[in-house]
């Protein structure tokens, strides 16, 4: 496992906060909560700074505010860091879990070797076990560092030792340092594929990213397969084969198995995820500036093979299938054109009006070879379209699909897990948009809508299963530190598609 994913060990302590043996105490504080009643000994041990920083308002409890000040007696700590979490009804597992991140890094940047957060359930209606699991989630997400191809000036290291604590009378110890563990394995797999999505397009080649991938996968335990360019010629993936046929690099596609012994047979979840290692545009080529974020546009792809990862660690009851289609997207003399034709595996035609719209194209033969697989019901994730970040910003990926009851249960589940995610439609006049004089479809339904017609694109492979369509193009990239994420690569939707997969009691 790569050096930046390694987080040294998170573990429980069900005792009291004096009582922690470790270097900084945090301690999460809601607006207009009377801190120093709730914690005795407070106000002593810190020879009433925290009265006197309440008492000026340098204190209030105002989201991701950091407070920091020494504990002279009585606790073991050397120092507490009091953070807001913001108003009691804005309290929600995403709050806190970001309310973890910014301790983890505040504590990192202070190169503090050992931490711990203590869960405060008082007033807080979250399960114990889900609280935990969401602190010990944001604080491995403070721990990633991307810092691989530094030769000089390393970033801070994350602390070696992370103790989450909870009040005695919150459940069984074994139940909570299973909450505990999942929230490891969920923050550990989120960061793999920030790391994967920081890799340069030269390091990271479509058969370097299969092979990656592949290994992250085997190490989980899953059964794995990497399509090349002969196997994905047979199966006649006609649109992947378009994009790639400008590049230099050979495409691939990565297959991941999750078959449990005693799963049904049915339903068989089905996760794709766009691989573009890098996105110039091919022949309708991008402008220079920026265009060095494209490296990338495999955050989708990566965020599959990380969730795929989760998914076995935790033992999903389920089947699950990945699909990772992976390409460079390059102009060249044999690169598809503005007005050629491509046949996917499933026999559409498509007439490619810009080949910088390739990502919808990989995706058509990915789920389709999700389909071939058995999956029942599916799930793409795509850096897909600029017009997704003109709709909604970095805020929250875009989510389509059908029928409303599996788009309501992605949404929700994103909504837990941090990895936000809004609903938009695909109306018929979309499918309109997309229409072809000489083929089935289009690849480009012009600027209106932009975000909508890609979806109403994949929606044609889809064929009636249900499924949904995230396009993080707006949230796999974080462009300005915030106290609760770091800048650079997010690791968006790995922990909300592996939670998906404990869900499927709920689906039709
Ligand atoms: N990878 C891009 C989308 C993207 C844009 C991701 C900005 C992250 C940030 C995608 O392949 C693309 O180029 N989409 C085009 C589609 C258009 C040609 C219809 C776009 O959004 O401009
Ligand atoms: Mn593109
Ligand atoms: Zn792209």
């Amino acid at each position: 496992m790569s050096k930046s994913a390694l987080t040294g060990l998170v573990s429980l302590a069900v005792s009291a906060p004096a009582d922690v043996d470790t270097d900084l105490v945090v301690l999460p504080l809601v607006e207009g909560e009377s801190l120093l009643d709730e914690i005795p000994g407070l106000d002593d041990a810190t020879a009433g700074a925290v009265q006197n920083a309440l008492a000026s308002r340098e204190i209030q409890g105002k989201a991701y505010e950091v407070f920091l000040t020494p504990l002279i007696r009585g606790w073991r700590a050397a120092r507490v860091a009091i953070v807001g979490c913001g108003r009691a009804s804005d309290y929600s597992l995403e709050r806190l879990r970001r309310v973890a991140t910014a301790a983890g890094l505040a504590a990192k940047q202070r190169r503090v070797a050992r931490v711990a957060f203590v869960h405060r359930a008082a007033g807080r209606n979250l399960e114990a076990t889900d609280a935990l699991q969401a602190i010990t989630e944001g604080l491995l997400l403070a721990a990633f560092n991307g810092d691989r191809y530094k030769s000089r000036d390393k970033a801070a290291l994350p602390p070696e030792r992370w103790t989450v604590v909870a009040a005695p009378g919150h459940g069984s110890t074994a139940a909570l340092e299973r909450a505990i563990e999942r929230g490891r394995i969920l923050g550990e797999s989120s960061n793999l594929a920030r790391d994967l999505c920081n890799e340069p397009a030269n390091v990271l080649t479509p058969s370097v990213f299969a092979d990656r991938g592949a290994q992250i996968c085997r190490d989980a335990g899953l059964s794995v397969e990497i399509l090349d360019e002969d196997e994905i010629a047979r199966l006649q993936m006609g649109l992947l084969l378009g994009v790639s046929r400008g590049s230099a690099e050979p495409p691939r596609v990565l297959v991941m198995k999750h078959e449990p012994a005693g799963a049904p047979s049915s339903p068989v979840l089905g996760l794709i995820g766009k691989g573009i290692t890098f996105d110039t545009g091919g022949i309708s080529i991008k402008p220079a500036d920026g265009m060095e974020r494209m490296k990338d546009d495999m955050a989708g792809g990566a965020a599959v093979i990380c969730a795929m990862r989760a998914i076995a660690l935790l033992d999903a009851p389920i089947k699950v299938v990945g699909v990772v289609p992976a390409s460079e997207n390059m102009p060249d003399g044999r690169a598809t054109k503005p007005g050629d034709v491509l046949t996917g595996a499933g026999g559409r035609t498509v007439e490619v009006l810009n080949t910088d719209a390739e990502g919808r194209l990989i995706l058509g033969d990915g789920l389709w070879y999700a389909q071939r697989l058995g999956a029942t019901h599916l799930v793409d994730v795509a850096t897909l379209t600029g017009a997704c970040v003109v709709a909604l910003g970095k805020a929250a990926s875009g989510l389509f699909g059908q029928p409303d009851s599996w788009v309501d249960l992605v949404r929700n589940i994103s909504a837990r897990t941090g990895d936000r995610a809004w609903p938009m439609p695909i109306y018929d006049e979309y499918l309109e948009q997309i229409r072809s004089e000489i083929a089935d479809m289009v690849n480009t339904g012009g600027r209106a809508a932009g975000a909508c017609t890609a979806a109403a694109f994949l929606k044609e492979f889809a064929n009636d299963l249900p499924w949904a369509h995230l396009d993080v193009a707006g949230t796999a990239w974080a462009d300005d530190a915030k106290p609760w994420l770091s800048k650079g690569p997010t690791g968006v939707a790995v922990r909300a598609l592996a939670e998906l997969a404990f869900t499927s009691k709920d689906w039709a």
